[in-house]
């Protein structure tokens, strides 16, 4: 199996952490998968419910969103960590849970950490509120993630800990009721519902950075699943239009109770050679640019564009890629490649992927980088890689200091490279690769001073080529 060849960059490594580089959904679930043989420790220590992380197991799609990847190994005694920088939403975990149940996972490695915030009922409410006001234009997910880490940072925020005592749970929250009278609940409803879930978990609650530091001291490999992506970060990314967590390297080490310092290796994923955003936010290189970005976000992020994009495609999709309107060959490349939303299927924005973000994102978290998706490409014919941002006055910039620098009014500049480069889902070494695909890797490589570690070359955990 694809185990024995494990790349031997993993020699020295003890931890490992998986980050996105982009706007999410860029293939971390898979990634994790291909590692799960090594890791003894899976731990997610960012997000929440807004998370949605695919894997195909023998064929078969599971998408977790709280729960780490890892617990599809539950059975072989190893350990998931929901840190303490997540925020948790009892009752979708219950239900995750038990659909994981069905597909036949267990739980007995599974922890949670009492210090992580809980996703209460009213937050959902005033994330919905929110998004029907002035800051609507985000597009979140309705998970309730932007008021829960709020409540947070205002020191309002009852965590999963803090329901093992009733009467302290109350005063948390009548504070709250006081902070925001606009927002009714009743607390005895509250206290209710959580109590009841938190019976059913309460085994699994504990000090999981303790966990964590000991597991490291008795030797054990330890997996960081890194969600959503540097993109997306309030700290690093193109704010406001981003996550209320940090995704960096920096924000998932410290949501579980780790310093960047003990990481041995951050590898960094890529998609390539298009790129994809849900959600609002400018989108330099986006197919079809602000004419795309309205549409996927009609109808509030219309779940049904996918069926909507097969009817109207079908069988011509492939033809589509080579149509002169560039909204169109986004459209078909996100049918071709399945860019739905895990989590809310809406569409995916589709773009070229942008070197200069991803210099921006390797300077923050590092140079190593994992290549995904190519393999949805076969049928281009030629590539467009976003090297330069035309900014409104006709300047071109071509590095950035912040996530912010990416702003609404700029444009692409693209180099185009040849592509045309078949099936390669069934490459297994870089040498079976297509010379123009091993040239833009070169491109990429040089362009912003990387290295490309790994190629994924289709949605199963062995499609992965070890650079
Ligand atoms: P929130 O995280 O629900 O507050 O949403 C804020 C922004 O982040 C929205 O544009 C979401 O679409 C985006 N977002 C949140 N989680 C994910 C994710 O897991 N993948 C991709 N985009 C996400
Ligand atoms: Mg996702």
């Amino acid at each position: 199996m694809y185990v024995d060849s494990l790349p031997s960059f993993l020699n020295d490594v003890d931890v490992l952490a998986i980050v996105c580089y982009q706007w999410g959904d860029t293939g971390k679930g898979k990634v994790i998968d291909f590692f799960s043989d090594w890791a003894d420790v899976f731990a997610r220590g960012t997000g929440g419910p807004n998370a949605g992380h695919t894997l195909t197991v023998n064929g078969k799609k599971i998408i977790t969103h709280q729960i780490p990847s890892g617990i599809l190994r539950d059975k072989e005694r190893k350990t998931n960590i929901m840190g303490s920088g997540m925020v948790i939403d009892l009752e979708s975990s219950l239900k995750e849970m038990s659909e994981l149940r069905e597909a036949g996972c267990t739980f007995n490695g599974l922890r949670i950490s009492d210090r992580a915030q809980l996703i209460l009922p009213y937050h959902k409410v005033r994330d919905r509120l929110q998004s029907s006001m002035g800051s609507g234009e985000i597009g979140t997910t309705g998970r309730g993630i932007g008021p829960a880490y709020a409540d947070k940072i205002m020191r309002l925020g009852p965590t999963v800990g803090d329901l093992k005592d009733k009467s302290r749970f109350v005063k948390m929250l009548e504070k709250v009721q006081q902070q925001y009278p606009g927002t009714i609940f009743n607390i005895e409803e509250v206290i209710e519902q959580q109590s009841r879930l938190y019976e059913e978990i309460k085994d699994l609650v504990c000090d999981t950075d303790k966990i964590l530091q000991e597991s490291l001291k008795e030797g054990a490999r330890v997996l960081l699943e890194g969600a959503q992506g540097l993109l997306l970060s309030v700290d690093y990314g193109t704010y406001p239009y981003c996550t209320s967590s940090d995704p960096s390297i920096y924000g998932l080490t410290r949501g579980v109770g780790l310093t960047p310092d003990q990481v041995d290796l951050t590898l960094g994923i890529v998609k390539f050679p298009f790129m994809t955003r849900v959600g609002n936010g400018p989108f330099p290189t986006e197919f079809g640019g602000m004419k795309s970005e309205s549409y996927c976000a009609e109808g509030n992020g219309n779940a049904h564009k996918q069926s909507i994009e097969n009817a109207e495609f079908g069988s011509r999709a492939d033809e589509m890629l080579r149509s002169d309107d560039e909204f169109e060959r986004g459209r078909a490349l996100r049918l071709i490649a399945d860019e739905y939303g895990a989590t809310t299927r809406r569409p995916r924005r589709i773009g070229r992927t942008d070197l200069v973000a991803l210099k921006y994102a390797i300077g923050v978290n590092g140079p190593n980088l994992v290549l995904t998706k190519p393999d949805c490409t076969s049928e281009l014919e030629e590539i467009e890689l976003g090297v330069g941002y035309r900014t409104t006055s006709g300047e071109t910039i071509t590095e950035i200091t912040h996530g912010r620098d990416i702003t609404y009014g700029l444009e692409g500049v693209y180099e185009r490279l040849p592509w045309n480069i078949g099936d390669i889902s069934r490459c297994e070494r870089v040498e079976d690769l297509p010379e123009n695909m091993k040239s833009a890797m070169g491109y990429v490589a040089s362009r912003c001073k990387t290295n490309i570690k790994m190629v994924s070359v289709g949605p199963e955990a062995k499609q992965t080529i070890i650079n």
